[in-house]
């Protein structure tokens, strides 16, 4: 059965106090309505509707959904109810619907599939859940046989309906012909004024047709977040769960709620990753890894046994095997190391390529630079790439040994097996096996 997923992001959120509309605010670097496309596209037969509202072209440019989404313009915001009402032209016959919220980021997959899974059971199906401070939430309404009649707003409800913990996820289902003929209905004699979505359940009840409401009980999973404060909230669980999912599968944390993982992230079995750091982007983390306190690893590739000493900057690059980094160095971007390279303290390596077992341990620059295996880049070498309008390459042959606090004027090509004397401001290529030295020679002057 062919499956319309219905996600409702035209709202602004104007709660959130922020110029972004709430469904691009993120949780895990991800925009909430990511989360929720992302979630969607694990349904097999689905076809997405995105309803949205004046801000629809920042929103599209901002999510990646499916090809075949169809955005749907809902040009006031009248609720929820009219918010599903601008789709009913482009569902299919006989589909099944889906209705989800996009300021509800953290429901699963498999959620989704135990819900459609019982649309043909019943008419109307909803995911519901307990909170103990269901503030803002519909609450359930149960006749005394426990069969679902209602859900009323928070604004609407009495104070003992205010009593009920059992609320609205907004998530249900439900077939489209069901949705034709209810959403003509609704009408707005509320609080609020607006046309609610939830009112279908009254509709359903009334017409004595099924209803099933899935219980979820003590979840998160089914929150929202209307405000900053249910944002951060929604952050830290998002955070933790991400955190015991990689645990579960074998990584190690110092402390699992010191650390954020903002984007697409791997990370091997058996590696370490201690507090405060910051894995950015898309970022893949090889086995038996270190990782120390406060790195930042954005967009980056990190094979297997890599130790990353505190405090490192790692940004669209790739590290091979075995090597080590940091402390204080900042890779990339645009470095591609190979195995057993150490980088060391305050180095930067920029659009560069460094071969096997090439070391540069101390405070230096390689920018736009090619260095062979087994170099040694001594302490304060510069890679001089910007003559003030260009960037210049620099190629190091192996076993090449750079001394201490030279300056490689680009371009520049050093050969392998030869060596550049300390201080030296080399302008002109060295050849194989040769001592190069580009400075005044000592003079020793009698003290006056
Ligand atoms: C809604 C539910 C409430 C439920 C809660 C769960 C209704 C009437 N209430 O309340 O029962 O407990 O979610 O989080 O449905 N939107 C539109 N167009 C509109 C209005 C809203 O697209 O005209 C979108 C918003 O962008 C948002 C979603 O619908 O993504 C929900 O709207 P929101 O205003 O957040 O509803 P709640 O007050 O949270
Ligand atoms: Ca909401």
């Amino acid at each position: 059965m062919n499956v319309d997923i219905i996600i409702l992001a035209a709202g602004q959120g104007k709660r959130m106090q922020s110029p972004l509309p709430k469904v691009l605010q993120s949780i895990g670097g991800k925009p909430l309505l990511q989360h929720v496309v992302d979630t969607c596209s694990k349904i097999e037969k689905a076809k997405l509707h995105i309803i949205v509202g004046e801000q629809k072209k920042l929103i599209q440019s901002s999510i990646s959904a499916p090809k075949s989404t169809n955005w749907v313009i809902q040009k006031k915001q009248l609720g929820t109810g009219h918010a599903v009402k601008q789709v009913l032209p482009s569902l299919r016959a006989n589909s099944q619907a889906v209705v989800l919220y996009g300021d509800g980021p953290l429901v699963k997959s498999s959620t989704l599939k135990k819900l459609i899974s019982n649309v043909a059971k019943n008419n109307l199906t909803l995911l519901t859940f307990e909170s103990a401070n269901p503030k803002g939430l519909g609450r359930i309404i149960r006749q005394s046989n426990s069969k679902v009649s209602g859900i009323v707003e928070e604004k609407d409800a009495s104070s003992s309906e205010k009593q009920i913990k059992e609320v609205n996820s907004g998530i249900l289902a439900t077939s489209t012909k069901n949705l034709k003929q209810w959403l003509p209905k609704l009408r707005n004699n509320n609080a609020s004024k607006e046309y609610y979505l939830t009112d279908i359940v009254t509709l359903c009840s009334s017409e004595n047709k099924s209803i099933k409401a899935i219980n979820l009980g003590d979840t998160s999973e089914l929150l929202g977040a209307n405000d900053n404060q249910e944002l951060q909230n929604l952050e830290r669980i998002y955070q933790k769960e991400t955190a015991l999912r990689f645990l579960k599968y074998g990584v190690k944390f110092a402390d699992i709620n010191r650390v954020d993982f903002r984007g697409e992230i791997s990370i091997g079995k058996n590696a370490f990753i201690d507090i405060n750091v910051v894995l950015e982007g898309k970022v893949s983390i090889g086995s038996d890894s270190i990782i120390s306190v406060g790195a930042v690893i954005r967009n980056s590739t990190l094979s297997k046994k890599i130790k990353v000493e505190p405090y490192s900057v790692i940004e669209n690059s790739k590290i091979g095997d075995n090597s080590m980094i940091g402390p204080f160095a900042h890779i990339g971007p645009g470095a591609d190391l190979a195995n057993d390279v150490e980088i060391g303290n305050f180095v930067e390596v920029k659009r560069s390529t460094i071969s096997q077992k090439t070391k540069a341990k101390h405070l230096a620059y390689i920018g736009d630079g090619a260095i062979d295996s087994n170099v040694n880049v001594g302490a304060g070498t510069i890679f001089v790439n910007y003559d003030g309008k260009n960037k210049n390459k620099t190629k190091v042959g192996s076993n090449a040994f750079l001394g201490s606090n030279s300056s490689l004027i680009a371009p520049l090509i050093i050969g392998k097996n030869s060596m550049i004397g300390a201080g030296s401001v080399v302008t002109k290529n060295v050849p194989e096996n040769k001592l190069a030295l580009g400075r005044s020679r000592q003079k020793n002057i009698k003290k006056k």
